[in-house]
């Protein structure tokens, strides 16, 4: 359901986002510190007195999703460099998802691919229109530019302090689908590539949420716990926990099924993705960008 407050929350949370967004994406440079930057970027949320809905996200080159610093993360940006950024706000649990490449070579006609699909499936958004006839068009967009569109990732439906959920928008034609409504709130995020069109599981696992409420036995685990209840079932990494033995109670509780780690997701070695996503609502005749 959607009313005066919620539009609010999800306006304010889009335009804070939109802004630090690109405020972050200004400060890549080669030789610059992932870490450095990282936590430059989400400090600027908080100072904000805003939250992140889910940790920022920085994955490279054939990486599309799911990564970001660790603990001591020595990674510096390299010239030639593919840079995703996707940020996630939320104010009272409404959440604006955002993202955008840099691109540190010479990569402008890949990026132009996911902006150029973006610019497209949001120009189909109304309701009555399905997701499938959504995902023809960031595929159209993708292919006639010679590169192709990543197949198993998708946007996705957003709700209070719900970062993903029904629909998901395919970035590939689909028949079917799910017909939109007005009042739906939406992310938008095609991903162009030079590679495959599919992505994997890399054993890197930085990020991670609650998946059920079931007991918890070890001290350490029982530790994590504590700081994992405040973000509501909302994505947190293992960096935010600030504690060094945190490493064998997140193993042990993905195992008991209360967690649930997101492995960076990645296309075939060598290849090379972009990736440009908006938050948006459907309106009667249109929609909302609330990223923009
Ligand atoms: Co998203």
């Amino acid at each position: 359901m959607m009313n005066d407050e919620i539009l609010e929350n999800y306006k304010e949370a889009g335009k804070l986002a939109s802004k630090i967004l690109h405020e972050g994406a200004q400060g890549v440079r080669a030789g610059g510190s992932y870490l450095e930057l990282v936590d430059s970027v989400e400090d600027r949320i908080r100072s904000e007195g805003a939250d992140l809905a889910f940790p920022l996200n920085v994955s490279l080159n054939e990486d599309a999703a799911h990564d970001t610093a660790s603990t001591g993360d020595e990674r510096v940006f390299a010239k030639g460099d593919v840079v995703k950024f996707d940020l996630g706000v939320q104010i009272e649990g409404y959440v604006a998802d955002t993202a955008t490449t840099v691109d540190l070579g010479n990569n402008s006609l890949l990026l132009d691919a996911s902006r150029a699909a973006l610019d497209a499936a949001i120009a189909c958004v109304r309701p009555g229109i399905t997701t499938g006839e959504i995902g023809a068009a960031i595929e159209h967009e993708i292919v006639t530019r010679g590169y192709r569109p990543v197949a198993n990732l998708t946007g996705h439906g957003l709700d209070q302090y719900v970062a993903h959920m029904d629909p998901t928008i395919p970035n590939i034609a689909i028949s079917g689908g799910t017909v939109l409504e007005e009042g739906m709130a939406i992310a938008i995020e095609p991903f162009a590539t030079t590679g495959s069109g599919r992505v994997g599981e890399k054993t890197r696992v930085e990020i991670y949420s609650q998946i059920s409420d079931k007991p918890v036995r070890t001290p350490a685990a029982r530790g994590v716990m504590e700081k994992v209840r405040e973000r509501r079932g909302l994505p947190f990494s293992r960096r935010w926990l600030n504690d060094k033995k945190a490493g064998l109670a997140l193993i042990s509780l993905c195992r008991s099924q209360i967690l649930y780690g997101y492995p960076v997701l990645s296309d075939i070695p060598g290849s090379l993705v972009s990736q440009h996503e908006h938050t948006m609502i459907v309106t009667e005749d249109g929609c909302i960008v609330t990223t923009r």
